[in-house]
């Protein structure tokens, strides 16, 4: 008899709760809330009643870092290089007041498929003397890297880009884009909220100078857990302009004036951390280190491959890129009345999203099985056949 062929990350499902109660593929979203994150969040209610006010000294104000050092290994980074923060939006300004806009060096290069808080963020900072540059892509898939290339040069003081793009799950060449960065003065943000969890990284043998992300998505965490990497080597002589009592050297001296500035990571903070947030997203960062990232993306290549088989068997429009080596964690599927069609699955219990001029987002992650990927297909051709 041939041996049963098991997938081991099942084994996870039943961590999960979401699942038994829907198809649920929108990872790139949401990640399903872990069971253990209901404890550490049971943990800090406790902490707070029983504590109060010395759980700062027992663990609340260093969890910013010790959330970091967590998050690390995901990232491929070293320990203490992680800060945290409410969101992606609140770290990209962090980063922004680390620099000057009022000489030669003061343009931002940013692809037009850019998830939009990153354009809404430094199109405030033209106030202080920031141009924008947005580069034009070839269509609404991938951006076209020759042009991203051409577009940094000594002007450029910041290239703020997705590693994976929100719309289309492409993979961005930004081993390119650091290097062309670097020879011309640059720095580069890569926004890995999109790739944290789903692509394996090596943020620090890439050399990259920030990294943003947050930890709702492919990462299973709870909201409010933004996270910021700055190079180790950089961040000594970074001196951020949005910044608080808890960057301060000796914060507990309550120094009037000018700050001094901590050692990273705490150097980024600004003030009190968000306990409750950076307890929700614990759980998620310890499976999901804990199964490793080649696996999840091993198993999310071999899903997603098949869900794009039936989409092109069912002859729909995929503005997803084909080369596994191009392709990040989601499938975008792009049906007629797309926005419909995604409220008629959520209705049947086919949890997926949409999103304007790209179209149906569908995420496998570790937890999904390919026959809740076939059923979705099934569904969604049928949906369309009837319309
Ligand atoms: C690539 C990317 N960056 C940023 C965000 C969100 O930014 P913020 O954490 O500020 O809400 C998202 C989606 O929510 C995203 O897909």
């Amino acid at each position: 008899m041939e041996p049963l062929v098991t997938d081991p990350l099942l084994a996870w499902r039943p961590e999960f709760p979401i699942v038994d109660t829907c198809t649920y593929l929108v990872s790139h979203s949401l990640g399903a809330m872990p069971r253990r994150a209901a404890g550490y969040l049971q943990q800090f209610a406790d902490e707070w009643s029983s504590r109060g006010v010395r759980a700062w000294h027992e663990g609340w104000w260093e969890i910013g870092r010790t959330t970091g050092d967590l998050l690390a290994p995901i990232l491929g980074v070293q320990t203490g290089t992680i800060s945290m923060h409410q969101n992606v939006t609140v770290a990209q300004a962090v980063v922004a007041s680390c620099h000057r806009y009022d000489g030669p060096r003061r343009r931002i290069v940013i692809a037009d498929l850019e998830f939009p808080t990153n354009m809404y963020l430094f199109e405030g900072f033209r106030r202080y003397g920031a141009e924008i540059v947005y580069v034009e892509s070839d269509d609404a898939m991938r951006t076209n890297l020759d042009r991203i290339l051409d577009a940094i040069d000594e002007r450029t003081a910041l290239v703020p880009i997705s590693l994976v793009f929100f719309k289309s799950a492409y993979i961005q060449r930004a081993e390119a884009i650091v290097e062309k960065a670097h020879r011309v003065g640059a720095r580069v943000v890569l926004d890995v909220y999109q790739a944290a969890g789903t692509v394996p990284m090596h943020l620090e043998a890439l050399g990259v100078d920030f990294a943003v992300g947050g930890s709702v998505k492919w990462l299973c965490g709870g909201p409010g857990a933004g996270y910021l990497y700055v190079r180790p080597d950089l961040a000594a002589e970074l001196e951020p302009g949005i910044v608080g009592w808890a960057a301060h050297a000796r914060p507990f001296e309550f120094a009037t004036g000018a700050i001094e500035y901590a050692d990273a990571p705490e150097r980024f903070q600004s003030g009190t951390p968000n306990v409750p947030a950076l307890y929700s997203c614990r759980a998620g960062y310890e499976i999901v280190a804990e199964i490793g990232v080649e696996a999840i993306r091993a198993k999310s290549l071999r899903l997603t491959r098949r869900l794009m088989e039936l989409a092109r068997e069912a002859g729909f429009r995929i503005n997803t890129p084909e080369a596994d080596t191009e392709r990040g964690g989601a499938v975008i599927i792009d049906v007629p009345d797309g926005a419909a069609v995604a409220a008629e699955l959520i209705r049947r219990g086919i949890i997926v999203d949409h999103r304007p001029g790209a179209g149906i987002r569908m995420a496998p992650h570790f937890y999904n099985t390919t026959e809740e990927i076939e059923h979705a297909m099934e569904v969604l051709e049928s949906l369309i056949s009837d319309s």
